[in-house]
């Protein structure tokens, strides 16, 4: 199995392997554990005998109201303090299983086998879990590192277009903050939808270790790691509006889009540098999906602009954004919160919508 690297936290150290096959080779180690699984993947864990704590994978399984019933069936399934948990699936699914593992019996171990792109890309390292409250999204959270993330790239060829493109949207976006040189080797890799396990495992890697670094500088999302919002402020807003259409990755790679729309407005002119190559690549990633410019064109900017008010990162008096400069490096800003601030962001989706509907 070979190790990628070693993630150093201040919680736990990791290490992240790729490991074909990951489902059947690590059945007899689950069965000793509790496997918490995305319904997607039950039969194939029954196969090698192994049952699961089967869950969908939406919205309204990371709700805090959910999670009553998963630890009853934790307790049920014979989870001790001593018990390693095993999280299958994709970002929902870790989110619950890595909230539910930080919380049961003050906390247990757990690996996780992420089976979304996304997940392999982006949300497998890091350690976050976030649950929804009520309409609050991902309002609460933990950090809870896992023991191990164990990544089977061919669990990828059951993804959508969609799934797919979501993820090389998120690896496009941390590559991009890691700078230049990362963003023009993942390009490099000729990252598209329809990829090959073989074709993406490479890709999986880069993104994994230029997140790697903002983790390591920065555990606790004080500074450097703002930075993988970018996208994220407008993201949220549109997965919101959409009334959950978009999935987070799409609504990010277009939540980018508007990131440099606002930019453009704020600089009076485009971010030079590498920006124009992360645009063509968001535009030709979300060019493949025949969907979008019904879903955008359904979306209002009002309600854009009251979602986007509603998010959790900004401050009292000032909206935060991950914004480019005119050599297209991206900082966390601050805008202050007014009626021209309003109507720039508003115009930056606007234009978004327009040009990819
Ligand atoms: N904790 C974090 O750091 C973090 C980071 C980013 C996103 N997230 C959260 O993750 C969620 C989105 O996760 P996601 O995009 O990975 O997907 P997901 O877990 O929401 O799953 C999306 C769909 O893909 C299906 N699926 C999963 N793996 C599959 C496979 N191999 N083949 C076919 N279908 C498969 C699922 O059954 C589901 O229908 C959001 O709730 C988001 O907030 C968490
Ligand atoms: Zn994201």
């Amino acid at each position: 199995m070979p190790v990628l690297f070693d993630v150093r936290s201040a919680l736990t150290n990791y290490s992240v392997a790729t490991e074909r096959n990951a489902l059947a080779l690590n059945a007899e180690r689950m069965r000793e554990g509790v496997v918490i699984a995305d319904v997607h993947f039950t039969g194939q864990l029954q196969a090698n005998g192994v049952s699961a704590i089967a869950l969908e994978a939406n919205e309204a399984a990371k709700s805090l109201d959910a999670l009553g019933s998963i630890i009853v069936r934790m307790r049920e399934a014979g989870a001790t303090r001593g018990t390693h948990i095993w999280a299958i699936g994709g970002g929902a699914i870790q989110d619950v299983a890595a909230f539910v593992a930080s919380i049961y019996m003050r906390g247990i171990a757990w690996t996780y086998l992420p089976t979304t792109l996304l997940g392999m890309v982006d949300s497998c390292i890091g350690g976050k879990s976030s649950i929804n409250v009520g309409s609050y999204k991902n309002i609460v959270g933990t950090f809870h590192t896992p023991s191990r993330v164990l990544i089977d790239p061919t669990l990828t060829e059951s993804l959508s277009p969609q799934q797919r493109v979501a993820g090389l949207a998120e690896a496009a976006k941390i590559c991009y903050c890691r700078g230049a040189a990362v963003f023009e080797e993942y390009l490099s890799l000729a990252p598209r939808a329809m990829a090959t396990p073989d074709q993406l495992e490479p890709i999986i890697g880069l993104s994994l270790r230029a997140k790697q670094w903002f983790i390591e500088i920065d555990e606790f999302d004080r500074a450097e790691r703002l930075l993988l919002n970018l996208g994220h402020t407008f993201g949220h807003a549109l997965e919101g509006a959409s009334g959950y259409r978009l999935s987070h990755g799409i609504a990010v790679s277009v939540g980018v889009l508007c990131a440099l729309a606002l930019s453009e407005t704020l600089l009076g002119g485009k971010p030079a540098g590498a920006a124009p190559l992360l645009e063509r690549h968001m535009r030709n990633l979300l060019d493949g999906l025949p969907d979008l410019p019904a879903i955008l064109r359904d979306i209002e900017a009002p309600t854009v602009l009251a979602h986007l008010k509603a998010d959790k990162k900004h401050e009292a008096n000032q909206y935060r954004f991950v914004l480019f400069d005119g050599s297209g490096a991206v900082h966390l800003s601050r805008l202050p919160k007014s009626t021209e601030s309003d109507a720039a962001i508003a115009f930056a989706f606007h234009t978004t919508r327009e040009s990819l509907s």
